[in-house]
């Protein structure tokens, strides 16, 4: 990536970004684990290796997992939040490997809604 030295180089870098944003979410489903210290301790990383297991036994070619911090759900972890294609992304929460691999055959693959739903309470910054 080119240094940004300059407003224009941002804007540029921002108006990039957002195209490539954009035609991801088109096509990819996005997995975003909390693996924030409260995610990891309630079992986070298990839960992303059963999804991926189960994502692999499933045949969905198109699932992107992503490792992020806090999500501010201590109390729901461990935590996922999907964004299937031309959707809101949904927090589920409360997971375990079965849960996982529930949440993979049912809401990835099929789109109905599975386990818990986590309210979302933040808002994206874009940039
Ligand atoms: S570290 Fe657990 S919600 Fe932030």
């Amino acid at each position: 990536m080119a240094k940004i030295t300059s407003i224009a180089d941002l804007k540029k870098f921002q108006q990039e970004y957002r195209s490539l944003k954009e035609a991801r979410s088109r096509e990819k489903i996005i997995v975003s684990v909390s693996l924030a210290t409260c995610g990891i301790a309630s079992g986070g990383n298990m839960v992303m290796e059963a999804m991926k297991d189960e994502v692999a036994r499933q045949g969905i070619d198109n699932v992107e997992f992503i490792r992020v911090g806090c999500m501010t759900y201590c109390h729901s972890e461990p935590t996922v939040e999907v964004s299937l294609p031309g959707r809101e992304p949904l927090v589920f929460g409360k997971l375990d490997e079965n849960g996982a691999r529930q949440l993979v055959q049912k809401y990835l693959k099929k789109g109905e809604l599975t386990g818990t739903v986590i309210p979302v309470n933040y808002t994206r910054v874009e940039l």
